[in-house]
């Protein structure tokens, strides 16, 4: 059975009790963060993380995101913490900043896919914050999507997903930054982003300078044991997903090409997009790279669930927000850009 806690109006202390109670006893409990919807369990449960990997059917060697309330709680779970992880905490926690450091052995390597390392993070959000600060233990919290399903960015998604396969779900409306946070491996020299998110890597850099760029951000994949999530595929509804890119004119030009092509070819075609187009299902992006990435994952459920065979993608500059949003779009797509 699942529980469905309503929160769309805020936080609620009796709701909050309940879940927090749930994953105290090692069960599941959906909960919105500022980035998408979190699965959480008891980070410090192995038995209990390892339902998450059942539920959402995820390969045991991703590891999960522990979620904290205080800076202090840091250093239950990492061993080593160099300057710049309390130089980026402080910064950026409350935030969509995740941290990757030296585990210690407290922590069950159920959670952390068997690494010896640990990725943590504070949520920026009132019912995220009171849920683990009620539950009083680190919460493991993966995005609340089945493995290899767009992310949820509302609880609408996540009850699509897991209705009566989990005990609880909060539903807090919809998640204010629509793509997850930024993840920055701070366990060897140089500070290395492992996935860019919810936190512009700009910002990073203004506090630890420049930062290097795993390869397989940008879809090549070279060394998948330090990002293990990369390796997967990821985002994609059971349409075919192309993204278009180039100047914003060409690109519109190119877009109404292929919607043409396609229907012509007899396909049911879907278009997202920061401009108007005329195609089977259109879902309209927002104007800025912010708009973008909070419309991202709806627009990939939605026209999905139209039943078009194809869906075509604007492409955003990588600037900003715009990297997390390029990132999840070629994802999305399998790498399969076309350029205007
Ligand atoms: O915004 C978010 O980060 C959301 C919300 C719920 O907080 N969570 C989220 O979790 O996106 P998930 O599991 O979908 O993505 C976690 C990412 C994966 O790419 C995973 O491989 C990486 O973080 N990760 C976790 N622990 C790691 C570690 N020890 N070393 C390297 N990468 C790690
Ligand atoms: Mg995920």
């Amino acid at each position: 059975m699942t529980i469905v806690i309503n929160m769309r109006k805020g936080p609620a202390e009796r709701g909050l009790g309940v879940a927090a109670r749930l994953i105290r006893n090692g069960k599941l409990v959906a909960f919105p963060t500022e980035t998408v919807y979190g699965l959480g369990a008891n980070a410090l449960d192995g038995a209990a993380a390892r339902r998450i990997f059942e539920a959402k059917g995820r390969p045991a060697d991703n590891p999960l995101i522990a979620h904290i309330v205080e800076i202090e709680w840091l250093e239950e779970l990492a061993r080593e913490i160099p300057e710049t992880a309390w130089k980026l905490a402080e910064k950026f926690w409350p935030g969509p900043l995740t941290i990757v450091l030296p585990a210690r052995e407290t922590v069950p390597r159920v959670t952390t896919g068997g690494l010896d390392t640990v990725a943590v993070r504070m949520p920026a959000h009132p019912i995220a914050l009171g849920l683990i600060r009620m539950s009083g233990v680190p919460v493991a919290a993966p995005s609340a999507n089945i493995s290899g399903k767009p992310s949820p960015t509302d609880a609408e998604h996540v009850i699509d997903d897991f209705y009566g396969r989990i005990e609880c779900i909060i539903d807090g409306g919809p998640t204010p930054v629509g793509v997850e946070s930024t993840v920055i491996d701070l366990t060897g020299e140089k500070p290395l982003l492992l996935r860019p998110g919810g936190l512009p890597l700009e910002e990073i850099e203004k506090v630890v300078g420049k930062v290097e760029i795993h390869p397989a951000v940008r879809g090549e994949v070279v060394d998948v044991a330090k990002a293990p999530g990369m390796k997967y595929r990821h985002y994609a509804p059971s349409a075919k997903v192309i993204v278009v890119e180039g100047t914003e004119e060409a690109v519109g030009k190119k877009i109404n090409e292929l919607i043409e092509e396609f229907r012509r070819n007899g396909l049911k075609v879907g278009v997202m997009a920061m401009g108007e187009h005329e195609a089977d299902a259109f879902f309209y992006l927002g104007k800025t790279s912010e708009e973008a990435a909070r419309n991202l994952f709806r627009a990939l459920r939605e026209l999905d669930r139209t039943g078009v065979d194809v869906i075509i993608a604007q492409g955003v500059e990588e600037k900003g927000l715009g990297l997390a949003v390029m990132n999840r779009l070629r994802k999305a797509a399998g790498f399969k850009i076309v350029r205007a």
